[in-house]
Protein backbone atom coordinates (compact mmCIF):
# COMPACT_ATOMS: atom_id res chain seq x y z
CA UNK A 1 0.00 0.00 0.00
CA UNK A 2 1.01 3.99 -0.42
CA UNK A 3 0.79 5.61 2.81
CA UNK A 4 -0.55 9.50 2.89
CA UNK A 5 2.97 10.53 3.28
CA UNK A 6 4.32 8.32 0.34
CA UNK A 7 1.51 9.66 -2.03
CA UNK A 8 2.23 13.51 -1.24
CA UNK A 9 6.31 12.64 -2.31
CA UNK A 10 4.49 10.71 -5.46
CA UNK A 11 2.53 13.30 -6.57
CA UNK A 12 3.73 16.89 -5.82
CA UNK A 13 6.09 18.22 -8.49
CA UNK A 14 6.62 21.93 -7.32
CA UNK A 15 10.04 24.06 -6.83
CA UNK A 16 11.63 22.48 -3.85
CA UNK A 17 10.06 19.24 -3.99
CA UNK A 18 11.49 15.67 -3.38
CA UNK A 19 9.74 14.62 -6.93
CA UNK A 20 9.91 18.37 -8.22
CA UNK A 21 13.85 18.28 -7.19
CA UNK A 22 14.50 14.64 -9.15
CA UNK A 23 12.41 15.67 -12.20
CA UNK A 24 14.42 18.55 -12.71
CA UNK A 25 17.63 16.39 -13.35
CA UNK A 26 15.74 15.45 -16.62
CA UNK A 27 15.20 16.69 -20.10
CA UNK A 28 11.60 17.49 -20.36
CA UNK A 29 9.76 17.18 -23.39
CA UNK A 30 7.18 20.68 -23.25
CA UNK A 31 6.15 21.17 -26.56
CA UNK A 32 5.71 20.03 -30.30
CA UNK A 33 8.23 22.15 -32.52
CA UNK A 34 5.91 22.94 -34.72
CA UNK A 35 3.98 25.49 -32.02
CA UNK A 36 6.78 27.76 -32.38
CA UNK A 37 7.48 29.96 -35.65
CA UNK A 38 10.79 32.31 -35.98
CA UNK A 39 9.35 35.40 -34.34
CA UNK A 40 5.62 33.78 -33.59
CA UNK A 41 3.84 34.40 -30.68
CA UNK A 42 4.85 33.24 -27.33
CA UNK A 43 3.05 30.41 -25.72
CA UNK A 44 2.32 30.72 -22.15
CA UNK A 45 3.04 26.89 -20.30
CA UNK A 46 3.41 25.07 -17.12
CA UNK A 47 6.11 22.79 -16.45
CA UNK A 48 6.58 21.14 -13.31
CA UNK A 49 4.46 23.94 -11.33
CA UNK A 50 6.25 26.61 -13.01
CA UNK A 51 4.69 29.24 -15.06
CA UNK A 52 6.61 29.92 -18.49
CA UNK A 53 6.74 31.23 -21.89
CA UNK A 54 8.20 29.81 -25.13
CA UNK A 55 9.16 31.66 -27.91
CA UNK A 56 11.48 31.25 -31.37
CA UNK A 57 13.71 33.64 -32.39
CA UNK A 58 14.53 35.27 -35.67
CA UNK A 59 17.41 32.73 -36.20
CA UNK A 60 15.21 29.64 -35.08
CA UNK A 61 16.54 29.50 -31.36
CA UNK A 62 13.91 28.37 -28.94
CA UNK A 63 13.30 30.17 -25.54
CA UNK A 64 12.31 28.65 -22.62
CA UNK A 65 11.70 31.46 -19.51
CA UNK A 66 9.85 32.08 -16.25
CA UNK A 67 7.30 34.32 -17.49
CA UNK A 68 7.88 37.51 -15.12
CA UNK A 69 10.10 39.82 -16.80
CA UNK A 70 12.85 40.14 -13.92
CA UNK A 71 12.57 44.04 -14.14
CA UNK A 72 8.96 44.23 -12.31
CA UNK A 73 7.55 40.85 -12.73
CA UNK A 74 5.19 42.15 -15.44
CA UNK A 75 4.28 38.97 -17.55
CA UNK A 76 6.52 38.24 -20.65
CA UNK A 77 3.91 36.58 -22.37
CA UNK A 78 2.38 39.77 -23.35
CA UNK A 79 5.74 40.43 -24.76
CA UNK A 80 6.94 41.35 -28.54
CA UNK A 81 9.35 38.51 -30.06
CA UNK A 82 11.23 40.84 -32.05
CA UNK A 83 14.97 40.67 -34.24
CA UNK A 84 16.60 38.09 -31.54
CA UNK A 85 14.72 38.10 -28.87
CA UNK A 86 11.37 39.22 -26.69
CA UNK A 87 11.24 42.59 -25.24
CA UNK A 88 8.55 43.30 -22.41
CA UNK A 89 6.25 45.68 -22.88
CA UNK A 90 6.18 47.33 -19.72
CA UNK A 91 9.20 49.18 -19.97
CA UNK A 92 10.73 47.83 -23.16
CA UNK A 93 13.85 45.58 -21.64
CA UNK A 94 14.50 43.09 -24.01
CA UNK A 95 16.00 39.19 -23.31
CA UNK A 96 17.32 36.78 -25.97
CA UNK A 97 16.42 33.32 -25.46
CA UNK A 98 19.45 32.96 -22.90
CA UNK A 99 18.02 35.18 -20.83
CA UNK A 100 20.83 37.78 -21.30
CA UNK A 101 19.36 41.27 -20.91
CA UNK A 102 19.94 42.80 -24.61
CA UNK A 103 18.49 46.40 -23.99
CA UNK A 104 17.04 48.19 -21.51
CA UNK A 105 15.47 50.58 -23.24
CA UNK A 106 13.97 52.93 -20.58
CA UNK A 107 17.56 53.73 -18.80
CA UNK A 108 19.91 56.26 -19.69
CA UNK A 109 23.36 54.79 -21.30
CA UNK A 110 25.44 55.44 -18.41
CA UNK A 111 23.00 54.07 -15.76
CA UNK A 112 22.08 50.81 -17.59
CA UNK A 113 22.85 47.71 -15.71
CA UNK A 114 21.44 45.32 -18.48
CA UNK A 115 24.92 42.74 -18.33
CA UNK A 116 23.57 42.26 -14.46
CA UNK A 117 20.29 41.51 -15.25
CA UNK A 118 18.90 37.91 -16.67
CA UNK A 119 15.99 36.74 -17.25
CA UNK A 120 15.55 33.15 -15.72
CA UNK A 121 15.73 31.01 -18.78
CA UNK A 122 16.36 27.27 -19.08
CA UNK A 123 18.14 25.18 -21.68
CA UNK A 124 16.51 23.75 -24.79
CA UNK A 125 16.96 21.30 -27.50
CA UNK A 126 15.05 19.96 -30.32
CA UNK A 127 14.93 16.41 -31.54
CA UNK A 128 12.24 14.50 -33.03
CA UNK A 129 9.61 16.88 -33.55
CA UNK A 130 9.67 18.00 -30.00
CA UNK A 131 11.21 20.81 -27.85
CA UNK A 132 12.70 20.01 -24.53
CA UNK A 133 13.52 22.10 -21.70
CA UNK A 134 16.14 21.44 -19.03
CA UNK A 135 15.36 23.01 -15.45
CA UNK A 136 17.73 21.32 -13.23
CA UNK A 137 21.10 23.09 -11.99
CA UNK A 138 23.69 21.56 -13.46
CA UNK A 139 26.01 24.01 -15.44
CA UNK A 140 26.18 21.44 -18.31
CA UNK A 141 22.78 19.77 -18.71
CA UNK A 142 22.87 15.82 -19.75
CA UNK A 143 22.31 14.09 -22.61
CA UNK A 144 19.37 13.44 -24.21
CA UNK A 145 18.10 9.69 -23.07
CA UNK A 146 18.31 7.64 -26.07
CA UNK A 147 14.91 6.44 -25.99
CA UNK A 148 14.48 4.28 -29.87
CA UNK A 149 11.61 6.38 -31.22
CA UNK A 150 13.10 9.99 -30.08
CA UNK A 151 15.89 8.93 -32.48
CA UNK A 152 13.86 9.31 -35.36
CA UNK A 153 13.04 12.31 -37.28
CA UNK A 154 9.96 14.46 -36.76
CA UNK A 155 8.64 13.23 -40.12
CA UNK A 156 9.24 9.58 -39.58
CA UNK A 157 7.03 10.25 -36.23
CA UNK A 158 3.31 10.50 -35.40
CA UNK A 159 3.41 12.86 -32.20
CA UNK A 160 0.53 12.84 -30.50
CA UNK A 161 0.07 15.61 -27.65
CA UNK A 162 -3.07 15.67 -24.92
CA UNK A 163 -3.51 17.18 -21.75
CA UNK A 164 -5.23 15.23 -18.80
CA UNK A 165 -6.62 16.66 -16.19
CA UNK A 166 -4.90 15.21 -13.50
CA UNK A 167 -2.08 14.12 -11.84
CA UNK A 168 0.84 12.82 -13.31
CA UNK A 169 1.59 9.66 -11.57
CA UNK A 170 -2.07 7.99 -11.57
CA UNK A 171 -2.06 8.96 -15.44
CA UNK A 172 1.04 7.06 -16.09
CA UNK A 173 0.35 4.11 -14.08
CA UNK A 174 -2.89 3.38 -16.50
CA UNK A 175 -0.02 2.44 -19.02
CA UNK A 176 1.53 0.52 -16.50
CA UNK A 177 -1.70 -1.12 -15.62
CA UNK A 178 -1.79 -3.96 -18.52
CA UNK A 179 -4.73 -5.61 -17.37
CA UNK A 180 -7.46 -2.96 -18.16
CA UNK A 181 -7.24 -3.86 -21.39
CA UNK A 182 -9.67 -7.07 -21.71
CA UNK A 183 -12.07 -4.84 -19.44
CA UNK A 184 -11.78 -0.91 -19.97
CA UNK A 185 -10.78 -1.59 -23.60
CA UNK A 186 -12.23 -4.57 -24.67
CA UNK A 187 -14.69 -5.87 -22.29
CA UNK A 188 -17.33 -6.26 -25.09
CA UNK A 189 -15.13 -8.25 -27.28
CA UNK A 190 -15.23 -12.21 -27.22
CA UNK A 191 -13.25 -14.82 -28.92
CA UNK A 192 -15.73 -15.41 -31.60
CA UNK A 193 -14.69 -11.32 -32.14
CA UNK A 194 -11.49 -12.22 -33.30
CA UNK A 195 -10.05 -14.68 -36.24
CA UNK A 196 -9.10 -18.29 -34.35
CA UNK A 197 -4.97 -17.25 -35.39
CA UNK A 198 -5.47 -13.76 -34.58
CA UNK A 199 -2.74 -12.77 -31.73
CA UNK A 200 -5.42 -10.14 -30.41
CA UNK A 201 -7.18 -13.24 -29.18
CA UNK A 202 -4.72 -13.77 -26.54
CA UNK A 203 -6.18 -10.78 -24.53
CA UNK A 204 -9.85 -11.73 -24.19
CA UNK A 205 -9.45 -15.48 -24.34
CA UNK A 206 -8.00 -14.91 -20.78
CA UNK A 207 -8.48 -11.48 -18.89
CA UNK A 208 -6.02 -13.01 -15.38
CA UNK A 209 -2.61 -12.66 -16.55
CA UNK A 210 0.42 -13.40 -14.63
CA UNK A 211 3.29 -10.84 -14.13
CA UNK A 212 6.74 -10.86 -13.88
CA UNK A 213 8.34 -7.54 -12.75
CA UNK A 214 11.70 -6.32 -12.40
CA UNK A 215 13.61 -3.12 -11.46
CA UNK A 216 15.75 -1.96 -14.23
CA UNK A 217 18.85 0.48 -14.35
CA UNK A 218 16.35 3.30 -15.41
CA UNK A 219 12.75 1.94 -14.23
CA UNK A 220 10.68 -1.13 -14.29
CA UNK A 221 10.26 -3.55 -16.52
CA UNK A 222 6.86 -6.16 -16.67
CA UNK A 223 5.32 -8.94 -18.61
CA UNK A 224 1.81 -10.14 -18.46
CA UNK A 225 1.42 -13.51 -19.45
CA UNK A 226 -0.95 -16.26 -20.27
CA UNK A 227 -0.88 -19.52 -21.86
CA UNK A 228 -1.87 -19.15 -25.61
CA UNK A 229 -4.37 -21.53 -27.38
CA UNK A 230 -1.40 -22.88 -29.69
CA UNK A 231 0.71 -24.03 -26.99
CA UNK A 232 3.14 -21.33 -26.35
CA UNK A 233 3.00 -18.31 -24.33
CA UNK A 234 1.77 -14.70 -25.01
CA UNK A 235 3.69 -12.29 -23.22
CA UNK A 236 2.83 -8.36 -22.95
CA UNK A 237 5.92 -6.74 -22.27
CA UNK A 238 6.05 -3.00 -21.04
CA UNK A 239 8.27 -0.62 -19.31
CA UNK A 240 8.01 2.45 -16.93
CA UNK A 241 12.00 4.48 -17.31
CA UNK A 242 12.63 7.14 -15.57
CA UNK A 243 11.15 10.00 -14.91
CA UNK A 244 7.70 9.38 -16.56
CA UNK A 245 8.31 7.57 -19.98
CA UNK A 246 6.03 4.37 -20.50
CA UNK A 247 6.35 1.60 -23.30
CA UNK A 248 2.90 -0.34 -23.15
CA UNK A 249 2.44 -3.24 -25.59
CA UNK A 250 0.12 -1.05 -28.05
CA UNK A 251 1.03 -3.09 -31.15
CA UNK A 252 3.08 -6.16 -31.81
CA UNK A 253 6.62 -6.39 -30.05
CA UNK A 254 8.29 -5.79 -34.30
CA UNK A 255 6.36 -2.95 -35.04
CA UNK A 256 5.71 -1.05 -31.89
CA UNK A 257 8.43 1.55 -32.01
CA UNK A 258 6.89 3.75 -29.27
CA UNK A 259 6.80 6.06 -26.56
CA UNK A 260 4.90 7.79 -24.25
CA UNK A 261 5.48 10.79 -21.71
CA UNK A 262 3.59 11.74 -18.69
CA UNK A 263 4.63 15.46 -18.05
CA UNK A 264 3.69 16.91 -15.05
CA UNK A 265 2.14 20.54 -16.11
CA UNK A 266 1.45 21.01 -12.29
CA UNK A 267 0.24 18.61 -9.60
CA UNK A 268 -3.08 18.40 -11.42
CA UNK A 269 -2.42 18.88 -15.05
CA UNK A 270 -0.27 16.39 -17.14
CA UNK A 271 0.62 16.29 -21.07
CA UNK A 272 0.48 13.36 -22.82
CA UNK A 273 2.86 12.75 -25.52
CA UNK A 274 2.73 10.09 -27.55
CA UNK A 275 5.61 9.32 -30.13
CA UNK A 276 4.79 6.24 -32.55
CA UNK A 277 7.53 5.47 -35.54
CA UNK A 278 5.35 5.37 -38.77
CA UNK A 279 6.87 2.60 -41.06
CA UNK A 280 6.09 -0.42 -40.46
CA UNK A 281 3.39 0.00 -37.57
CA UNK A 282 -0.19 -1.83 -38.06
CA UNK A 283 -1.99 -0.33 -35.43
CA UNK A 284 -4.65 -2.69 -34.10
CA UNK A 285 -5.36 -4.54 -37.30
CA UNK A 286 -8.92 -4.96 -38.67
CA UNK A 287 -8.00 -7.91 -40.22
CA UNK A 288 -7.65 -9.79 -36.80
CA UNK A 289 -11.24 -9.48 -36.32
CA UNK A 290 -13.48 -11.80 -37.83
CA UNK A 291 -15.79 -9.60 -39.30
CA UNK A 292 -12.96 -7.15 -40.07
CA UNK A 293 -13.87 -4.41 -38.32
CA UNK A 294 -12.09 -3.18 -34.62
CA UNK A 295 -14.71 -4.05 -31.69
CA UNK A 296 -16.79 -1.03 -31.24
CA UNK A 297 -15.03 1.09 -28.83
CA UNK A 298 -11.77 -0.22 -29.47
CA UNK A 299 -10.75 2.24 -32.22
CA UNK A 300 -8.72 5.06 -31.79
CA UNK A 301 -11.53 8.32 -31.63
CA UNK A 302 -11.07 11.05 -29.63
CA UNK A 303 -13.70 13.53 -30.84
CA UNK A 304 -10.70 16.12 -31.85
CA UNK A 305 -9.50 19.27 -29.86
CA UNK A 306 -11.16 22.26 -28.50
CA UNK A 307 -9.36 25.61 -30.26
CA UNK A 308 -6.41 25.82 -27.83
CA UNK A 309 -6.38 28.92 -25.24
CA UNK A 310 -3.29 30.84 -24.15
CA UNK A 311 -4.21 29.35 -20.76
CA UNK A 312 -1.63 28.01 -18.37
CA UNK A 313 -3.21 24.90 -19.51
CA UNK A 314 -5.20 25.47 -22.46
CA UNK A 315 -3.57 23.64 -25.08
CA UNK A 316 -4.24 19.78 -26.69
CA UNK A 317 -7.50 19.73 -24.74
CA UNK A 318 -9.79 17.17 -26.37
CA UNK A 319 -13.43 18.21 -27.13
CA UNK A 320 -14.72 15.12 -25.16
CA UNK A 321 -13.64 15.87 -21.63
CA UNK A 322 -14.99 15.61 -18.03
CA UNK A 323 -17.64 18.89 -18.42
CA UNK A 324 -19.62 16.38 -20.81
CA UNK A 325 -18.76 13.27 -19.33
CA UNK A 326 -16.62 12.58 -21.85
CA UNK A 327 -20.09 12.01 -24.77
CA UNK A 328 -20.01 8.85 -22.80
CA UNK A 329 -23.52 6.93 -25.13
CA UNK A 330 -25.25 4.63 -22.18
CA UNK A 331 -27.16 3.17 -25.36
CA UNK A 332 -23.75 2.25 -26.77
CA UNK A 333 -22.72 0.67 -23.39
CA UNK A 334 -25.91 -1.68 -22.79
CA UNK A 335 -25.84 -3.23 -26.25
CA UNK A 336 -22.78 -2.90 -28.06
CA UNK A 337 -19.01 -1.34 -25.94
CA UNK A 338 -17.78 -1.93 -22.39
CA UNK A 339 -18.00 1.84 -21.62
CA UNK A 340 -20.14 3.44 -24.22
CA UNK A 341 -16.95 5.90 -24.47
CA UNK A 342 -15.99 6.25 -27.90
CA UNK A 343 -11.94 5.44 -28.35
CA UNK A 344 -9.25 3.52 -26.64
CA UNK A 345 -7.22 7.05 -25.15
CA UNK A 346 -10.69 8.39 -24.95
CA UNK A 347 -11.28 5.63 -22.22
CA UNK A 348 -8.25 6.17 -20.39
CA UNK A 349 -8.27 9.91 -20.64
CA UNK A 350 -11.95 9.47 -18.50
CA UNK A 351 -11.00 6.76 -15.79
CA UNK A 352 -8.04 8.33 -15.08
CA UNK A 353 -9.55 11.54 -14.67
CA UNK A 354 -12.40 10.31 -12.77
CA UNK A 355 -10.14 9.35 -9.82
CA UNK A 356 -10.17 13.01 -8.94
CA UNK A 357 -7.52 15.72 -9.80
CA UNK A 358 -5.04 13.83 -7.18
CA UNK A 359 -5.62 9.94 -6.30
CA UNK A 360 -6.06 9.47 -2.91
CA UNK A 361 -4.17 6.26 -2.72
CA UNK A 362 -4.98 5.59 1.16
CA UNK A 363 -8.58 4.73 -0.50
CA UNK A 364 -6.95 1.90 -2.72
CA UNK A 365 -7.11 -2.29 -2.23
CA UNK A 366 -4.04 -2.91 -4.56
CA UNK A 367 -4.20 -6.27 -6.42
CA UNK A 368 -2.06 -9.07 -7.09
CA UNK A 369 -2.62 -7.52 -10.80
CA UNK A 370 -0.77 -3.77 -9.83
CA UNK A 371 2.13 -5.57 -8.99
CA UNK A 372 3.86 -3.15 -11.48
CA UNK A 373 2.04 -0.74 -10.24
CA UNK A 374 3.37 -1.19 -6.68
CA UNK A 375 7.04 -1.92 -7.89
CA UNK A 376 7.13 1.35 -9.68
CA UNK A 377 5.84 3.51 -7.00
CA UNK A 378 9.30 1.54 -4.64
CA UNK A 379 11.62 2.25 -7.36
CA UNK A 380 10.09 6.38 -7.77
CA UNK A 381 10.56 6.51 -4.02
CA UNK A 382 13.18 5.26 -3.60
CA UNK A 383 15.07 7.44 -6.27
CA UNK A 384 13.72 10.03 -4.48
CA UNK A 385 14.79 9.52 -1.40
CA UNK A 386 18.46 8.43 -2.51
CA UNK A 387 18.44 12.15 -4.02
CA UNK A 388 17.26 13.65 -0.94
CA UNK A 389 19.24 11.76 1.82
CA UNK A 390 22.77 11.38 -0.52
CA UNK A 391 22.34 13.59 -3.37
CA UNK A 392 22.50 10.34 -5.51
CA UNK A 393 21.67 11.41 -8.94
CA UNK A 394 18.64 9.81 -10.10
CA UNK A 395 18.42 7.00 -12.58
CA UNK A 396 19.23 7.19 -16.49
CA UNK A 397 20.48 11.08 -15.76
CA UNK A 398 24.00 9.85 -16.38
CA UNK A 399 23.54 6.59 -18.39
CA UNK A 400 21.59 8.25 -21.09
CA UNK A 401 22.53 4.70 -23.54
CA UNK A 402 20.12 2.57 -20.72
CA UNK A 403 17.39 3.63 -22.55
CA UNK A 404 18.50 2.35 -26.10
CA UNK A 405 17.39 -1.83 -25.34
CA UNK A 406 14.03 -1.13 -24.32
CA UNK A 407 10.58 -1.74 -26.61
CA UNK A 408 7.25 -2.95 -25.28
CA UNK A 409 4.79 -5.19 -27.61
CA UNK A 410 3.38 -8.74 -27.22
CA UNK A 411 4.46 -11.77 -28.71
CA UNK A 412 3.92 -15.52 -28.84
CA UNK A 413 7.02 -17.51 -27.67
CA UNK A 414 7.90 -21.07 -26.92
CA UNK A 415 6.44 -22.33 -23.27
CA UNK A 416 9.98 -23.32 -22.44
CA UNK A 417 11.57 -19.43 -22.50
CA UNK A 418 11.74 -18.10 -18.70
CA UNK A 419 10.84 -14.50 -19.35
CA UNK A 420 14.24 -12.92 -19.57
CA UNK A 421 15.01 -14.98 -21.99
CA UNK A 422 12.26 -14.71 -24.25
CA UNK A 423 12.41 -11.17 -24.20
CA UNK A 424 15.66 -10.69 -25.14
CA UNK A 425 15.85 -12.78 -28.08
CA UNK A 426 13.38 -10.36 -29.12
CA UNK A 427 15.52 -7.20 -28.28
CA UNK A 428 18.64 -8.50 -29.92
CA UNK A 429 16.28 -9.62 -33.29
CA UNK A 430 13.45 -6.61 -33.27
CA UNK A 431 15.10 -3.27 -31.24
CA UNK A 432 19.52 -3.91 -31.34
CA UNK A 433 19.70 -3.34 -35.22
CA UNK A 434 18.06 -0.53 -35.07
CA UNK A 435 19.63 1.55 -32.43
CA UNK A 436 23.29 0.62 -32.64
S1 LIG B 1 8.56 44.97 -15.97
FE1 LIG B 1 9.48 44.35 -17.82
S2 LIG B 1 10.57 46.08 -18.47
FE2 LIG B 1 9.68 46.69 -16.64
FE1 LIG C 1 -5.81 1.85 -21.41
Amino acid sequence: MTTASESEILTRVGPGTPLGNMMRHYWLPALKSSELLADGDPIRFKLLGEQLIAFRDTQGRIGVMDHRCPHRCASLFFGRNEEGGIRCVYHGWKFDVDGNCVDMANVPPHQDFKNKVHAKAYKTAERCGLVWVYMGECATAPPLPSIEATLKSEAELEIVFVQRDCNWLQALEGDIDTSHLGFLHLGAAHKQTYKEDSIELNVVANRAPEFVVEDTSIGTTYGAYRPNDGGGTYWRFAHFMFPFWTMPPIGTFETNVAVRAWVPLDDEHTMFIMLLAKEGRVHRPASSFADGKLPSGAGMSDRGYLDPTTDWVGRWQLKANRSNDYLIDREIQRTDSYTGIDGIHLQDQAITESMGSITDHTFEHLAPSDIPIARTRRHILSAVMALADKGTVPPGVDTPADYRLHRGGYFVADVSLGWREAYEQRIAQDVAPNVT
